[in-house]
């Protein structure tokens, strides 16, 4: 049978991964797909750089839309990344016929919805499993192996480069700048950084996963976002003290009054799952009415892994060249005319377990003070820790954990607490969450 032909967009990290993967497993992938998947054209940014011997018989087009019209490609491969040109490639692309495979998480969670009626209309196909978790086929099992469930939540480390960062400032005592410049170096990293550590890929993933897990369309704009810049050492170690360890967490969960979607850093019981997945690994447990809480585990981020997510989609639409495009897997999971837009909980209505720390006047009454404050908003605490005040110092760190609480009553009492004068500086505060729902 003839050979399906790919035109690749970018030859960095993760097109040199799959023009690699394909180059190897050539074989195998050919056994699975039915026919040959060969890599014909690429177009890169600066094409005197040298590619390797995999892009030997890879021809190089000096203009990206060249490639995209390209008569001879079947499949276009979006692996250049960041919002234009990719949109206007793809969209290109899908006008002329080719079937789109994108790693590209920003793109779908800006334009996804864009791009998906567009490839309807044109009866194309459009693959993006590596845009979220790198090489885990998360996208696959919420899309085909749950499709049976009702899905009621997700919970996710997403975001490679911030785990390693946590990770290594927490076991190898590196600072934040030189485990963010590893996490560069080894291909982890977005082109713009500040993605990673302030939560914004997360969260571009996290309206991925919602709008698939729930049938929504793609909403990242009502994700509440922060990221792990501002988090210190002492609370790394304060929460460790308490049984806790911190990760960046993308959760999603439908709610009677409304649909959670918040990326932010969160204490995890120490002894829970998640809070075992260091380095640059990913994870996603899934809350699902017939399986249960499921786990997918596996490398978030680099060439290897997230081109195993890039090739699955090409076999996946090289196999479904001849199906009529109305019976192909829906694109977001739920058929297009059956999306619900679902109301989006602020975080202000949201409910969770706080870590506060606080900077006290090492004095009688400072305490009942800050816990009659917190009685008035109906914030039950969990534990208390006190530090010794360093030799010399008036002032001590109090920890408190919370039990459940409406973060709006949460806010009201950090405000009240610091404005008490025994009181130094602002009250740090850290969701916990033990995932039981
Ligand atoms: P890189 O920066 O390593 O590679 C980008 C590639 O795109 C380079 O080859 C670059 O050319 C090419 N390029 C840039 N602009 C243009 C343009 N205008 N026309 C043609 N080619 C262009 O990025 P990554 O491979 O890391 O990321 C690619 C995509 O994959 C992004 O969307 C990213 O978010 C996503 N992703 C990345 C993961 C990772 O671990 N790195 C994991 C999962 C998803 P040149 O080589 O000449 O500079
Ligand atoms: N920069 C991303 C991460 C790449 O670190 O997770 C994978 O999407």
């Amino acid at each position: 049978m003839n050979a399906v032909r790919i035109g690749l967009l970018g030859l960095g990290t993760v097109g040199g991964g799959t023009l690699e993967l394909l180059a190897r497993n050539g074989d195998e992938i050919a056994r699975r797909a039915g026919r040959p998947i060969r890599v014909t054209h690429a177009s890169v940014r600066d094409a005197g750089r040298p590619r390797g011997p995999q892009a030997a018989n890879v021809q190089l087009l000096a203009d990206p839309f060249e490639l995209v019209h390209h008569p001879q490609i079947d499949i276009v491969a979006e692996l250049i990344g960041g919002i234009e040109p990719a949109r206007a490639l793809v969209l290109a692309a899908i006008n002329a016929g080719k079937h789109v495979v994108t790693a590209n998480k920003a793109l779908i969670a800006h334009h996804g919805n864009e791009i998906f009626e567009a490839a309807r209309r044109a009866g194309v196909a459009v693959g993006f499993e590596a845009a979220v978790a790198g090489g885990i086929p998360i996208i696959k099992t919420l899309r085909e192996g749950l499709a049976g469930n009702r899905i009621q939540g997700l919970a996710g480390i997403i975001n490679g480069t911030s785990n390693y960062i946590l990770t290594q400032m927490r076991d190898a005592g590196l600072d934040f700048a030189t485990a963010l410049a590893d996490a560069q170096r080894l291909g982890y990293a977005e082109a713009d950084p500040s993605f990673d550590i302030d939560g914004v890929d997360a969260a571009h993933k996290l309206s991925i996963l919602a709008a698939i897990a729930f049938g929504m369309p793609l909403c990242f704009d009502q994700v509440h976002v922060e990221g792990i810049r501002g988090l210190s050492a002492m609370d790394v170690d304060y929460a460790g003290q308490l049984g806790y360890r911190l990760k960046l967490l993308g959760i999603a969960r439908r709610t009677e009054r409304g649909v959670q979607l918040r990326v932010h850093p969160t204490l995890l019981p120490q002894r829970h799952l998640l809070a075992q997945v260091d380095g640059v690994i990913n994870a996603v447990l899934v809350d699902s009415d017939a399986l249960g809480q499921s786990l997918y585990y596996g490398a978030g981020a680099g060439a290897g892994p997230t081109a195993s997510a890039v090739v699955a989609d090409l076999i996946d639409i090289a196999r479904a060249l001849t199906i009529d495009p109305e019976h192909r897997v829906p694109y977001l999971a739920f058929h297009h005319d059956r999306l619900q837009a679902l109301p989006i909980l602020p975080i202000d209505a949201v409910e969770t377990a706080f870590y506060l720390r606080l900077t006290a006047l090492d004095r009688p009454g400072v305490l009942a003070d800050v816990t009659r404050i917190l009685a008035d908003q109906h914030i039950s605490i969990e534990a208390i820790l006190q530090k010794e005040p360093p030799p010399g110092e008036s002032h001590v760190a109090v920890i408190l954990l919370t039990h459940t609480v409406r973060e709006r009553a949460v806010r009201e009492a950090i405000a009240r607490i610091e404005a008490l004068p025994s009181i130094d500086g602002r009250v740090v505060s850290l969701r916990l969450d033990h995932l039981e729902h």
